[in-house]
């Protein structure tokens, strides 16, 4: 069965993103000229996603309304002749088909897929994770369109990962595998956020998962850590000893926006590669960075 459904879990309160994350949700916050939760949005849409489930929380209205249509905003762009911004606010309404859940209490990442167990049913099914954005490599597909292309092929759940340095593992699930070639690992085993002593690779998940439905049954019966929290690494432990688990590097590069360094860099280099502002924008960086920082 084909990969139909898209889980985006953005409950969070987005408190390493303060003040900025106060009143709006981190997911809306723009990244070059439009919301992160958009690139992932996208990119789901861009891999063959027909249906978005959004798990949202209180005072996340905004992501729901960036992909719902706007009368009024539709009607002055109208009166105005503003054809290109009319047809780009209409788009995002059009296409794709996205249902927004509730997560009601802060539980946990495999609390949030959990919530959406009834919405995607008995079909396997992604997930993307709104603080990880991949720019695919050139000649590849986007991050998810590259593990659906393999689970097409194995019929096997596979999750997205990237090597990291060895201080970057505790923000993290890191895996325990064998590698099967071409980029493509088993996993025996995972751990979530460990101290870099205790990793047992440099391999880590990086929000991309294409997962099976009795991953639900097996969250339902995940106990919740020691922070009152159910865990989607734990899940994907129990899922990992009942059937073959994959994970795969992707190819492209990946920003964490979940926090203000990575933002940061996010925005520049999105930025400079982006097809009217780039060659402006670098012009300005070099003639900024020549002046010793002082103008241009
Ligand atoms: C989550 C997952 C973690 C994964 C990470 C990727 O952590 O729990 O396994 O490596 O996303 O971004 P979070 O960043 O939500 O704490």
């Amino acid at each position: 069965m084909a990969v139909r459904k898209a889980i985006i879990p953005a409950a969070g309160l987005g408190t390493r993103f303060l003040p900025a994350t106060k009143a709006s949700p981190k997911e809306i916050i723009p990244l070059v000229d439009k919301p992160a939760i958009q690139y992932v949005v996208e990119e789901a849409v861009a891999a063959g996603i027909e249906e978005i489930i959004l798990v949202t929380a209180r005072g996340k209205q905004a992501l729901e309304d960036h992909f719902d249509r706007a009368p009024e905003l539709e009607a002055i762009l109208e009166a105005r002749g503003k054809r290109d911004e009319l047809g780009e606010v209409r788009r995002l309404a059009e296409f794709v088909t996205l249902i927004a859940v509730r997560q009601k209490q802060a539980l946990g990442l495999g609390h949030a897929v959990l919530v959406a167990k009834d919405l995607v049913g008995d079909e396997p099914f992604a997930v993307l994770l709104g603080d990880d954005i991949i720019d695919p490599a050139p000649g590849h597909a986007s991050g998810l369109g590259q593990l659906i292309a393999l689970f097409e092929q194995r019929r096997e759940p596979i999750i997205a990962l990237q090597e990291v340095p060895d201080d970057e593992l505790r923000h993290y699930g890191v895996i325990r595998g064998e590698p099967l070639g071409d980029d493509l690992w088993r996993i025996h085993d995972l751990v979530e956020k460990p101290e870099p002593a205790l990793a047992p690779s440099r391999l880590a998940v990086v929000g991309r998962y294409v997962l099976p439905p009795e991953i639900f049954t097996i969250l339902e019966e995940t106990r919740f850590d020691a922070h009152g929290e159910i865990q989607l690494t734990e899940g994907l432990r129990s899922l990992a000893r009942l059937r073959p688990l994959n994970g795969y590097c992707v190819h492209g590069r990946r920003y964490d926006t979940g926090n203000k360094l990575g933002y940061l860099i996010a925005t520049v280099e999105l930025g400079l590669k982006h097809p009217q502002l780039g060659a402006p924008f670098r012009a300005h960086l070099e003639a900024h960075l020549k002046a010793g920082g002082k103008g241009r």
